[in-house]
């Protein structure tokens, strides 16, 4: 049995629109509606979240975990420019002081991919505009929320869209580009934008939108700083990226893009999140595919856990800050995959830590089934199932797994 230090902080992951259902005013709600969507279903009620918290957040607490890593919605708390819902902050005020009379610490992120539906139609983070409205909308939830904060994120990934674009140059239109820009357009069209100008998240053009999202970082950083109880931070989508003999040339130029650039942005922040599924492998030309016969998480990704160790050392050693553990996890329908891949992953944390490396918490992602985005329901990462007919949770034997080593802070 080996211990983790005192004050490590378990915890379970979720976002906003994978969970809380009805996220109406919402960039994605549109894309997925709409006909000839490139999501596999809508979102629907999710996870109905929105009104169940209370009880999600008690099992949360009985199995074990001390921390909660939820996301509030910019889309709900401010629907149109420049109105801010007071009954929307009010929501996420309840939300947050009911983990703390659980005993569990709100880890609150405050842009998980989504958007108000206005802010995309006008370039989404493409448009340079998106720093100001990114850290006003900050400054009125951290006024509203930021006493009663434990941590906070500024944005959940803000390296995916460069991530996801670079991945789509080197798949080319074959890979559906075609499809993409028409389903942008329409959307433009449905909701009376420009065509070309209307940029989701995980679908617009990263290269544009990566300078703003590093300058909304250091702004609402610093807007946020000063309004919330305790530390700040980002999370980066990390894969541990290895190159084959004759690889490392793209490995490198990809890794400086991908990973490099936003955590060396970081120095000095409270923490950095690290979000770690698998690895990629880089040839001389491409990105490999898994190995042959090398088993696969239903997202397609290698099952590869001990990809967090690495991704953690490269973390910590580029940003120079401490780091949290804010998502891992794997899409399977074999609760006992979950186990041993959580296991092998936490055996990688153990000996970062043992290396003297800062690290100061593990968060499983999710919490529970819900929303995997252009995926829809399929994929189940939750360590609780969810019936979307009754809305009733069963946790897996995952749960209780992962809860008795949260208890005893030891593997
Ligand atoms: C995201 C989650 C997502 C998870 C699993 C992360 O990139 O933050 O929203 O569900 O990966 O794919």
């Amino acid at each position: 049995m080996a211990n983790f230090p005192d004050g490590f902080l378990w915890g379970t992951a979720t976002a906003a629109h994978q969970v809380e259902g009805a996220n109406t005013s919402s960039d994605l709600w549109l894309m997925e509606m709409m006909a000839d969507s490139l999501f596999a279903e809508p979102s629907g009620d999710a996870c109905d979240h929105y009104h169940l918290y209370p009880r999600d957040i008690a099992l949360l607490k009985q199995l074990g975990f001390d921390t909660y890593r939820f996301s509030i919605e910019w889309a709900r708390i401010e629907p149109e420019e420049g109105f801010f819902s007071k009954a929307a902050l009010d929501h996420y005020r309840r939300m947050i002081a009911a983990c703390l009379a659980e005993g569990v610490v709100p880890m609150v992120t405050f842009h998980h991919f989504t958007a108000p539906l206005w802010f995309t139609r006008d370039g989404g983070w493409e448009n340079a505009k998106s720093v100001d409205r990114f850290a006003r909308y900050c400054e009125q939830a951290g006024r509203a929320l930021g006493d009663i904060i434990d941590y906070a994120c500024t944005i959940n990934e803000a390296n995916i869209p460069i991530m996801v674009t670079m991945m789509r140059e080197a798949v080319g239109v074959a890979g559906g580009g075609g499809r993409r820009v028409k389903a942008l357009d329409e959307a433009a069209r449905l909701c009376g934008g420009a065509p070309g100008k209307f940029s989701p998240y995980l679908s617009g053009d990263g290269h544009a939108a990566t300078p703003n999202l590093i300058a909304a970082h250091r702004k609402s950083y610093e807007v946020l700083k000063p309004l919330v109880d305790g530390p700040v931070g980002i999370t980066i989508a990390m894969n541990e990226f290895q190159a084959e003999p004759g690889g490392e040339r793209l490995r490198d130029t990809a890794n400086h893009a991908i990973n490099d650039q936003f955590l060396e942005s970081l120095k000095g922040d409270d923490f950095v999140g690290v979000q770690t599924y698998t690895r990629v492998r880089f040839g001389e030309r491409a990105v490999l595919p898994p190995p042959d016969g090398a088993e696969r998480t239903q997202m397609g990704y290698e099952f590869y856990p001990e990809a967090l160790e690495a991704c953690i050392r490269q973390a910590a050693a580029v940003s120079g800050c401490p780091v949290i553990v804010t998502e891992n996890g794997i899409g399977t329908e074999d609760d006992t995959r979950r186990i041993e891949y959580t296991r092998r992953a936490l055996e990688g944390v153990l000996r970062a830590i043992g290396d003297g490396i800062d690290v100061r918490g593990y968060i499983h992602w999710s919490m529970m089934d819900n929303y995997e985005w252009l995926e829809g329901y399929r994929p189940k990462f939750g360590l609780v199932d969810v019936d979307r007919a009754t809305q009733q949770r069963k946790p897996k034997p995952s749960a209780y797994w992962l809860g008795d080593i949260a208890k005893r802070n030891a593997l």
